[in-house]
């Protein structure tokens, strides 16, 4: 299905002339509609594998859109201090200490992006790039393809990558990532969706309330960039092991709040050997006023929590609400932050013969 929204941007972007060096083959990008017997609905476009709007039902059975985007285009290609709403981030979600790493006895140089780190794959990472879509009716999914050159934003190996959208009947999202590559390179896919359970542009999410299954968190430097310790969160404002409501301690004085702007971490999920590779639950959030319920579910080892520390009402969403300070939280499933510079943590290289092959799912439900 083609969205005119989509095609009529993508005119005003060419004759506007913006980023155009930054995508290519735009006459490709598409809007995509998931829809399941429960009347839930995922719009997906191939730009940056963006997931664009989820509409599931609250309390009530009234259907609202839970995600911060935009309806055109333009709007994710111009938007003001880049906050990767609904997208796929690689080659490598997250930081890489001062874009650099050293890999069999090579030192490799990624695009820096971010203070003196490499964020998200670097200026043109996943999120800005087309990708090709193959839309399976029969299994309500969408698989999108992407081929990463060698050296494209410094990573070495060619690397084929796919992600797929799966909209099951019980209202869970099903995401699976896979990527092959020629030569050794570090790999770390996720998606970078802004959740807002009240409905997108409904104001803050420090009411919702969030479980977090992980008795450990990987503390970082100003930079953001892991110290390398993996201390425990009891007693911490990063105790999330029973659920409360994101504002509660986010007020506190912590140093680590400070680096954040409050929390933008990554949390070491409690995963035992036996459940290795397999999906556990890594977060539950319940917004009390619509009763919407999120469950996260992945084969990760852990998860970055950021709750929209840097939006400040600049941007405008596709309802023309400004999404506020703290409008909508991400929850990143993904290896830890700069791993390929740190021993102790486990290792993201993926090796020529190696399949990648991760899975994450949101599923949405009421509590009343
Ligand atoms: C990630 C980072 C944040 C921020 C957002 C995008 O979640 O950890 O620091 O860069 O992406 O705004």
């Amino acid at each position: 299905m083609r969205s005119l929204a989509f095609s009529i941007s993508f005119a005003l972007v060419m004759m506007a002339g913006q980023v155009f060096a930054q995508v290519q083959d735009f006459d490709s990008i598409q809007l995509y509609t998931l829809k399941n017997k429960a009347g839930m609905t995922v719009k997906v476009t191939n730009y940056g594998a963006i997931i664009t709007s989820i509409q599931v039902p609250d309390k009530a059975g009234k259907l609202g859109d839970v995600v911060l985007g935009y309806d055109s285009v333009e709007g994710y290609m111009n938007a003001v201090d880049k906050p990767y709403f609904g997208a796929v981030v690689g080659r490598y979600g997250n930081r890489i200490a001062k874009g650099k790493f050293e890999l069999d006895g090579q030192t490799y140089t990624l695009s820096v992006n971010n203070g003196p780190n490499s964020l998200h794959g670097g200026i043109i990472g996943f999120d800005k790039v087309v990708w090709k879509a193959d839309y399976r009716q029969d299994k309500n999914e969408i698989e999108l393809t992407y081929h990463a050159k060698d050296k494209e934003e410094g990573y070495p190996g060619n690397l084929n990558v796919s992600v797929t959208y799966q909209l099951k009947d019980d209202n869970e999202l099903l995401i699976t990532y896979k990527a092959t590559t020629d030569k050794a390179t570090p790999v770390n896919i996720t998606q970078h969706t802004y959740f807002n359970l009240k409905g997108e542009g409904s104001g803050d999410i420090l009411g919702h309330e969030l479980m977090l299954n992980a008795d450990k968190y990987t503390p970082v430097d100003e930079t953001l960039i892991p110290t390398g310790e993996l201390p425990a969160v009891k007693g911490t404002p990063f105790d999330f092991t029973k659920a409360k409501a994101i504002g509660k301690d986010i007020g506190e004085k912590n140093e680590q709040l400070t680096f954040g702007g409050g929390y933008d971490h990554n949390w070491v999920l409690n995963r035992s050997e036996v459940d290795k590779g397999k999906m556990i639950l890594a977060a539950k959030v319940v917004e009390p006023t619509t009763g919407r319920v999120l469950e996260v579910r992945t084969t990760e080892s852990g998860v970055q929590f950021y709750c929209g520390n840097f939006l400040d009402g600049r941007l405008t969403g596709k309802s023309g609400k400004p999404y506020v300070h703290r409008g909508g939280f991400c929850l990143e499933t993904q290896h830890y932050p700069d791993s390929p510079n740190q021993k102790n943590f486990p290792s993201t290289i993926l090796k020529p013969g190696q399949e990648y092959h991760t899975q994450t799912s949101f599923r949405f439900g009421v509590e009343k």
